[in-house]
């Protein structure tokens, strides 16, 4: 079969899923430990409470990995889904409130040397996907091929940064690499570990000028988080803080992210032709 035919294949198998709303986002920073992986739990244990269905990709091979968070511990990840012919649907985790997670694993590292069969069984693995509708993919920090393969997968990229300079100068190079690729025209940013909504705030529009100017980037002001002592002590004790606290300063924060997330607008591009997805890929690999 060539290349083409294949690709046809793939289309004729998710007409069957076109009426199916599938929101991916990537969370990204430029900055390590600013707090990607407690938002990613936290919102994803909140968008699970308020009925969505949700899976997150760990793909993220830095310390604090989101198995230690939950306290759950992987039997497969997603390197077995590509190289062992284990089912998607198999390798999922069951977390807090029903949430689902699959561990990149160590062939996450690969994905950027995956061969394009492997790249369109991959994307065809999370279109084929049943039960879930949102996706949050939880990366390491910095650039890397990895980040903007998995950024080609969603339809939406959140940056994470606090308002400390060397946080926002990692989130703006993350986000120079997105303009220069072309991925993305608009990203959602989270300003976390702010001691008030007033820094929050002059911090965005400090960020979103200069995103704008000099990148020609639309930034979506997504929210903030204060900064909370209950979150390292959630995180000692391996349980979220939206369950653990959920009336804390943090856990509110959480919410109203949450609310923006599902009142955002609606008319998300669907994920459910393999071609669009294949188009992107080819844009980064090809
Ligand atoms: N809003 C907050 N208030 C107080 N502390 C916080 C907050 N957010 C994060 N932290 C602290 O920062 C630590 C790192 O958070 P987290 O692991 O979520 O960051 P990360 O961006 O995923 O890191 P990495 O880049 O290593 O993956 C947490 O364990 C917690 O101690
Ligand atoms: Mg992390």
């Amino acid at each position: 079969m060539d290349q083409a035919q294949k690709l046809r294949n793939l289309v004729k198998v998710n007409k069957d899923n076109d009426n199916k709303d599938i929101k991916i986002y990537t969370i990204a920073s430029g900055k390590g430990g600013v707090g990607k992986t407690n938002v990613v739990v936290n919102t994803a244990i909140t968008l699970q409470k308020k009925g969505k269905n949700v899976l997150i990709i760990d793909a993220d091979l830095g310390l604090a990995n989101i198995d230690v968070i939950l306290g759950v511990s992987p039997k497969y990840t997603l390197y077995d889904v590509l190289f062992k012919d284990i089912d998607l649907n198999d390798a999922l985790l069951r977390g807090p409130k029903g949430i689902k997670i699959i561990p990149g694993g160590s062939g996450v590292l690969e994905m950027t040397t995956l061969s394009v069969d492997k790249q369109e069984e991959l994307a065809k693995e999370f279109l084929k996907l049943k039960d879930i509708d949102t996706i949050l993919i939880d990366t390491g920090a910095g650039i890397s091929k990895n980040l903007l393969s998995f950024v080609t997968f969603s339809q939406e990229l959140i940056i994470v940064t606090t308002p400390e300079p060397t946080s926002l100068t990692d989130a703006y190079s993350v986000m120079k690499v997105i303009s220069k690729y072309n991925l993305k025209k608009d990203i959602k940013i989270i300003i976390n570990r702010v001691p008030n909504e007033k820094m929050a705030k002059s911090t965005f529009n400090t960020l979103k000028k200069t995103a704008k100017n000099f990148l020609n980037i639309n930034l979506d002001n997504l929210g903030y988080i204060l900064d909370d002592v209950r979150v390292m002590n959630s995180v000692m004790k391996q349980q979220p803080f939206v369950l653990g606290y959920p009336r804390c300063l943090a856990s509110k924060c959480i919410y109203s992210i949450t609310d923006k997330l599902l009142n955002g607008k609606k008319s998300l591009k669907k994920i459910n032709s393999i071609q669009e997805v294949y188009n992107r890929l080819i844009k980064v690999f090809g």
